[in-house]
C-alpha cells in the first residue's frame, strides 16, 4: 500500500485539522497514512514512507520553528520522495493578490531557510480563534479584523478554511506520490488554494503591516510585564 506521511506543526489547532482532514482524505482513497505532531515525529523512519506532507501555520510571519527543524533534519529523504507543503495563515484569507503574494513569500522563505523544494504547495486561509486568545491577545486580533474586515465577534471563532481546496490539495497530492514520480525541484507555480472572502485589492499588505504591528505590541507588551514581574 502506498504510504503518505503528514508531519505538522499548530498555534491553536487549525493546522492539525487540516492535516487529518487531508489524512481522511487520503485514507478514503486508499493510502496508508500517518498524522503526527512533527514533535512526536523523532522516531519516525521518513525515509521509509513514499511521500510527506508537511504543514504549519504562520505565526508573526513565519512558521513553527519545530517544522523549521523536522524539515532541516529530513532534508535529504524529502528531496528523494514526493514532498508537499501545506500552510495555514489569515493572508490566504483575502483574495487579492497582494495577499496571494504575501501568503506565498512565507512559503518561499521557509524553502530559503531549509533548502527544501515541496513538489506541492497548498495555501489555505487558517483561522481566528478568538476563545483560545488570552485577553489582550483577543482584543488585539478583535482590532485588527475590524480594520481588514474579517470577523470580530470575540465570544465564538471564525474558521476560514475552505475544505473543498483542501481536498483537492489532498487528491493532487495523493495523485502525484501514486504516479511514483521521481522527486524534483517544483518549476516555481505555487498551487494557490485560496478562496477569498474579502477580495479587496491591497488589503493583505495592510494585514501583513497590522499583524506585524499586533504582534510587535504584543511582544513589548509581554517584555514590559516581564520586567514588571
Ligand atoms: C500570534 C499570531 C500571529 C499570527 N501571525 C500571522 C502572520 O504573520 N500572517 C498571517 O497571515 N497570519 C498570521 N496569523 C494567523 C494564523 O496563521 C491563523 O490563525 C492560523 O489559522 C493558525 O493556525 P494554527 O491554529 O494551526 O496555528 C497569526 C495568528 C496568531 C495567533
Amino acid at each position: 500500500m502506498t504510504s503518505i506521511l503528514i508531519a505538522y506543526g499548530t498555534g491553536e489547532g487549525q493546522t492539525k485539522k487540516v492535516a487529518e482532514y487531508i489524512d481522511s482524505v487520503l485514507e478514503g482513497q486508499g493510502f496508508d497514512v500517518t498524522t503526527t505532531h512533527v514533535s512526536e515525529a523523532s522516531d519516525i523512519a521518513v525515509s521509509e514512507f513514499d511521500g510527506v506532507l508537511i504543514g504549519a501555520s504562520v505565526n508573526n510571519r513565519t512558521h513553527q520553528p519545530e517544522v523549521l527543524t523536522f524539515v532541516e533534519r529530513y532534508n535529504q529523504a524529502l528531496a528523494d520522495r514526493p514532498s508537499g507543503f501545506f500552510q495555514l495563515s489569515l493572508a490566504s484569507a483575502f483574495s487579492s493578490e497582494w495577499a496571494r503574494d504575501g501568503a506565498a513569500d512565507y512559503v518561499e522563505k521557509l524553502e530559503g531557510t531549509t533548502g527544501w523544494h515541496p513538489d506541492r504547495v497548498g495555501l489555505f486561509a487558517g483561522a481566528l480563534k478568538y476563545t483560545q486568545y488570552d485577553f489582550k491577545m483577543r482584543w488585539l486580533f478583535k482590532l485588527a479584523a475590524l480594520a481588514f474586515g474579517l470577523d470580530t465577534d470575540t465570544s465564538r471563532d471564525y474558521e476560514y478554511t475552505d475544505w473543498d481546496d483542501v481536498e483537492h490539495f489532498a487528491t493532487s497530492f495523493g495523485e502525484l506520490v501514486e504516479s511514483k514520480r521521481p522527486p524534483s525541484r517544483h518549476d516555481g507555480t505555487i498551487q494557490s488554494t485560496v478562496r477569498g472572502t474579502v477580495g479587496r485589492r491591497g488589503v493583505a499588505l495592510s494585514l501583513a503591516i497590522g499583524l506585524a504591528g499586533v504582534i510587535y505590541f504584543v511582544s513589548r507588551w509581554d517584555k514590559g510585564t516581564d520586567q514588571r514581574q
